[in-house]
């Protein structure tokens, strides 16, 4: 079987980006590949995060993870620095990555093109954290949002010159970007991709949100003039928006969703998107606070971690002896 293995950050809530982009995506292919899906939270500290809240966002990640339909029955879940060896050969990676590369990274080019100071070292290497997330399981696809495609490529690469230098070591992942759904944009500002923002959570959708806030907020989605329901990314991304939101998560295309609602108002679009998203979150919050009940995310993660420190042992040793900074004699 296939290995298939991704992560997400929760510096902040989780969104319907990272839904859509991503973790659904994951339940649907836990039944077909062998999964690992960690909650990145060395990534989180890239940027200082309020201690109190970290740990109230990797705990709601955790039972969210499950909401949404990770069975930990089919899907290894753990924290990641339950497992050191992210850390280990993530330093390893970083030895083995360019400053040329790192510079070419797109999300730490726009933060620097943003003039944003106090940028931490972290921050800047952490592709390369990311490269050793991937290579310490010998993932064959990592399904990711777009963003994080060029991250991807950035470990085959990282991976191809290592083997290149020390032989066979690393299995090159793939990254695995779905057609619709891969970069869900802010309601209110439809040229930037949905996330956390502190000044802007109007145009986020958290999957802890209250339902009427969501709705609410779908209702107040920035459009255009046209008036027209029409598939134009160009012209009308805010609708294109709603489109791909209600497409993603409906399996209809966009061209179809289009043609359905010709010649009805902005409005009645509007609250046909808010259905089907409150639908689906709703669902999800009732799971996600029958989890919390039922108290299972620590020992859900502990069997995780377990699991997973077995193979990552393995390959940080296998490394080790590779560049030559392991010593001793092993069976
Ligand atoms: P993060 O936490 O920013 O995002 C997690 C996943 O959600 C996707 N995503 C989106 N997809 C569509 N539209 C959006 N608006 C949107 N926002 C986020 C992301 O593309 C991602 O797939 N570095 C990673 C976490 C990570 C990781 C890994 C991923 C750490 N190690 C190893 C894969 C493999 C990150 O910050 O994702």
């Amino acid at each position: 079987m296939k290995r298939m293995l991704s992560a997400v950050k929760p510096t902040g809530k989780l969104t319907l980006g990272n839904y859509i982009g991503a973790i659904r995506n994951f339940v649907k292919y836990q039944n077909d590949y062998e999964m690992i899906v960690f909650i990145a939270n060395l990534h989180c500290i890239t940027v200082y995060q309020e201690p109190e809240e970290l740990k109230k966002n990797l705990k709601d990640a955790a039972a969210l993870y499950m909401a949404c339909g990770l069975d930990p029955e089919k899907t290894t879940m753990f924290l990641q620095t339950d497992v050191m060896e992210h850390a280990e050969l993530g330093y390893i990676m970083a030895c083995n990555t360019y400053l040329g590369e790192l510079n070419r990274m797109t999300q730490f080019k726009d933060k620097m093109a943003k003039g944003e100071s106090g940028l931490s070292a972290g921050l800047y290497t952490y592709p390369c954290l990311m490269a050793a997330d991937i290579l310490l399981y010998d993932a064959d696809y990592v399904p990711v949002g777009d963003d994080q495609k060029q991250h991807v490529e950035l470990t085959r690469d990282i991976a191809q010159r290592f083997n290149n230098r020390y032989g066979e070591t690393f299995k090159l992942p793939e990254p695995l970007v779905q057609q619709v759904g891969k970069r869900i944009m802010m309601l209110n500002d439809p040229y930037h991709k949905m996330s956390k923002s502190e000044n802007n959570d109007k145009g986020c959708i958290y999957l802890l949100d209250d339902l009427n806030v969501i709705r609410k907020k779908i209702m107040s989605a920035v459009t255009d003039s046209y008036g027209e329901i029409k598939v134009d990314q160009e012209r009308q991304p805010g609708i294109y928006n709603l489109l791909e939101i209600y497409s993603a998560l409906t399996d209809i295309s966009k061209e179809e969703i289009a043609a359905e609602f010709k010649g009805k108002g902005y409005g009645e679009f509007k609250k046909a998107v808010a259905d089907v998203v409150v639908q689906e979150i709703e669902k999800i919050q009732k799971r996600y606070n029958e989890i919390i009940k039922e108290n299972i995310i620590e020992d859900v993660l502990n069997e995780g971690a377990l699991k997973a420190h077995k193979m990552a042992f393995k390959k940080v040793k296998k490394v080790e002896r590779k560049i030559g900074i392991d010593i001793h004699k092993r069976k």
